[in-house]
């Protein structure tokens, strides 16, 4: 018989405050009973993970415990963002994402890059210092820089974020971001290629938003991606995965629907692999108690997870963070309240209805 410990029976207690309004089982049961989600997607054919902070990696072993336990691959939520990594010319902090690479190894766990082109997230000496003249050579050697040093070591990298907004007018659908005003339209196909040349090996993803949704601008925003990845693809442009980032608002029906399904079989005919990488669920228009919130959230990860995965082109699903904290999701509205119980744990790790049927999605995809 295991010895008394009291961390451990108070965080059982605090499960089964949790857990039995919904599950009508013996808290200690559930507790016993949770497999750890990175198994059960790997039994069937699948890698379930975070996107991860590696300063809570550096100081909270709970967390660190929690994300080991979890998930088969991680994706640092911000370390790898341009003003993090590469803050000014001649500088980069490589070790945060140091830590990150050898807490995966150690872990035998997967890791994604995110993100290395994108209009956010660049510091003042970018958007200061480069011009038409100098931006390729910028672009390239950065991505050489970043790629080249975690070669062999992260798996899959976002290369191009979030280039199709199409309320710009740029032919194509394209956004009117920063690279592509320095360098034009090519800057994609240049991005993809350096990052192929600093690891032959990587999976490249073009990753996006509002994809979900079957409204009219979700439809439209669809095929021009879709556009976007063909022309890609017939110009011999190394692009290996879409990334469907995913940030949901539960209970919405227009948040996403049945033309996803198809949409993703489409990506999936050029030739490419689905991931969902940054899935979360805003509930912060939700009313009621902790409860009630936390059925609704489960609801809409069961619904979507039921559609994306029954098309059985989805490789890997990351949710954006680990567990619940207070904070605005990529769909919380920028006036308003913030999102309390976004994700698939609640904080510390306690299981909640969400965890439960994000398992249960995973184990039952259509293979
Ligand atoms: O690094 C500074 C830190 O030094 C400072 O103390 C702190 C004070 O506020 O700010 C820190 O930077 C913030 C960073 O998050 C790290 O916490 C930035 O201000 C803040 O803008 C940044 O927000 C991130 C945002 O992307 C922009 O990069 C979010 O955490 C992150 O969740 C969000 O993630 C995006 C994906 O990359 C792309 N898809 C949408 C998704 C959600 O918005």
């Amino acid at each position: 018989m295991k010895p008394f410990n009291r961390r451990r029976f108070l965080a059982t207690t605090l499960r089964a405050m949790t857990l039995a309004p919904f599950l009508g089982v013996r808290p200690a049961l559930a507790e016993d009973t949770f497999r750890p989600l990175r198994t059960v997607a790997v039994e069937h054919g699948l890698s379930f993970g975070f996107a991860i902070d590696p300063a809570q990696l550096d100081t909270n072993p709970i967390y660190r415990d929690f994300v080991a336990r979890q998930a088969g691959i991680v994706v640092p939520e911000n370390a790898l963002k341009w003003a993090q990594v590469h803050p000014a010319p001649d500088r980069y902090t490589f070790a945060p994402v140091d830590r990150i690479v050898a807490f995966a190894q150690a872990n035998h766990q997967r890791m994604r890059g995110h993100t290395l082109c994108w209009h956010r997230a660049l510091p003042d000496w970018v958007t200061h210092t480069v011009t038409p003249a100098n931006a390729k050579e910028v672009l390239t050697q950065h991505i050489a820089a970043v790629v080249g040093r975690y070669r062999g070591k992260i798996a899959s990298w976002d290369v191009v974020n979030e280039a199709i907004q199409l309320d710009d007018g740029q032919a194509g659908g394209l956004r009117d971001a920063f690279w592509h005003r320095m360098l034009g339209p090519g800057y994609i196909d240049l991005a993809y290629d350096a990052a192929h040349r600093a690891d032959p090996d990587a999976s490249l993803c073009y990753n996006d938003y509002g994809l979900e949704s079957d409204s009219p601008a979700g439809t439209r925003k669809r095929a021009a991606v879709l556009a976007l990845l063909r022309t890609m693809k017939q110009r011999g442009v190394p692009v290996h995965a879409l990334g469907v980032q995913s940030h949901l608002r539960a209970a919405d029906p227009h948040s996403f629907g049945p033309g996803l399904a198809t949409f993703l079989r489409q990506v999936h005919d050029l030739g490419l692999s689905v991931y969902i990488t940054e899935l979360d669920v805003d509930d912060s228009h939700v009313t009621g108690d902790l409860h009630q919130r936390d059925a609704i959230v489960a609801g809409t990860y069961k619904r979507y997870l039921d559609l994306v995965l029954g098309t059985g082109t989805v490789s890997t699903v990351l949710t954006w963070g680990v567990w619940d904290t207070v904070h605005r999701t990529g769909a919380t509205p920028s006036m308003g309240p913030s999102a309390q119980r976004a994700l698939v744990f609640a904080p510390q790790g306690v299981i909640k209805p969400a965890s439960w049927v994000v398992e249960h999605s995973l184990a039952w995809r259509a293979s």
